[in-house]
């Protein structure tokens, strides 16, 4: 029986790139090869660094008859959790640059913040963080607990970054912010560089030439990051599928539409970190032209995904994967028993696939909720 009618995947939307024209330098350019060459030596030189394993999902690639699929367990990146530690971390060190008196700031949906939390604490920096009514108290905690002062806001995420700039603005604080807008894209740049690292490893953690990349999308950071770690260090450009929440789409709307779509988020998502309604303006200039399709999920199938992920079902490994790093897999087993999708994406069984487990239980309190309603449908499927 085929996994998608056993436990009941189904993506939301799906869409070709009609702009598709992937250029290497140019993607290069628009993230710094600078800063990519830079943010590697630095992070790399990091107390405590090492690559995040590659995992490979055997049972998932027999069951869909694929090659491959890897998938990079970044809930082992430091002692954060997800990929985001790359990020702003790295991109606090380089804005600062040794000046203690600096206050730095963020909004944030949980990860980014957390490493902006960890980099200040790192250099002895005073750290202010935004965070809006949607964000657990579990997150918030973890970034007190690295000394960041909280501030909570009423309303969304945007609203959490409004009042950031704001009292920023009045107060001299430095914004070390991973969304770019008008004017500000030199902080976006330095933490999408962060992420290229994640790519960067990939290369020394297998001979197989990559065929297939899943990249979830909130604001688009991660995945532009990813692109460009592609575009300089893969030696051939795989197909690049991006993945969003079906209520947080604006990757999906400004591909089909062919310029930045702002979408409307009617309901959050369960994947927090994803729930964005615009696209952030750096990301946008790579996406746009570097990706092949685009996909949306539904929050149905997130805790089920979340507990195979933990009970084995997809290699013989426990993976701890939180609600942003189920989205792929479930794009992927989606998309590749789709007979028609499947020759349109030309998954066979050469592909070597790559999804990315973005988080651990970074929350762990939903974590453990999601796990156990997780358990609880596998049990009545
Ligand atoms: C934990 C987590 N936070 C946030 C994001 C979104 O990143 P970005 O807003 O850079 O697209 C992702 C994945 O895309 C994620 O896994």
């Amino acid at each position: 029986m085929k996994q998608s009618e056993e436990y009941g995947w189904k993506i939301s939307n799906f869409i070709a790139n009609q702009n598709y024209n992937f250029d290497r330098k140019k993607i290069i350019d628009e993230c710094g090869d600078y800063n990519l060459d830079d943010a590697l030596k630095v992070i790399s030189g990091w107390e405590n660094y090492t690559p995040t394993p590659l995992l490979n999902l055997k049972k998932l690639s027999n069951n869909l008859n694929l090659k491959n699929i890897f998938y990079k367990d970044e809930s082992k990146r430091f002692h954060l959790k997800s990929f985001k530690a790359l990020g702003g971390a790295y991109a606090v060190e380089k804005v600062t640059q040794g000046n203690k008196n600096i206050i730095v700031a963020t909004a944030t949906a949980g990860n980014h913040g957390r490493s902006v939390a960890w980099g200040s604490k790192k250099l002895g920096l005073k750290c202010k963080i935004f965070i809006s009514e949607y964000v657990s108290e579990a997150r918030a905690d973890e970034m007190r607990k690295l000394g960041a002062e909280i501030i909570r806001v009423s309303g969304n995420y945007e609203k959490s970054l409004e009042e950031c700039i704001n009292q920023s603005k009045s107060n001299g604080w430095e914004i070390i912010q991973d969304v770019a807008w008008e004017n500000y894209e030199i902080v976006p740049k330095l933490t999408m560089a962060g992420y290229s690292i994640m790519i960067n490893e990939i290369t020394s953690q297998t001979d197989e030439y990559i065929t297939h990349v899943f990249l979830q999308a909130g604001v688009g950071g991660m995945a532009s990051g990813a692109i460009a770690g592609i575009a300089k260090y893969f030696k051939r450009i795989p197909k690049i599928i991006i993945v969003e929440p079906e209520n947080a789409d604006c990757v999906l709307r400004s591909i089909e539409k062919g310029s930045l779509k702002k979408i409307n988020i009617k309901k959050e998502s369960i994947m927090g970190g994803m729930s964005c309604g615009e696209v952030s303006l750096v990301p946008w200039k790579i996406l746009k032209n570097a990706v092949n399709f685009c996909s949306s999920v539904p929050d149905n199938y997130v805790a089920r995904t979340l507990a195979m992920l933990k009970n084995k079902y997809f290699c013989n490994q426990n993976i701890i994967g939180g609600e942003c790093a189920t989205p792929g897999i479930i794009s992927l087993i989606s998309l590749s028993e789709d007979k028609k999708k499947r020759e349109q994406l030309e998954l066979n069984e050469n592909s070597n696939v790559l999804v990315m487990g973005c988080e651990g239980d970074a929350d762990e309190l939903l974590y453990n909720k999601l796990l156990k309603k997780g358990n609880d449908e596998l049990g009545n499927i």
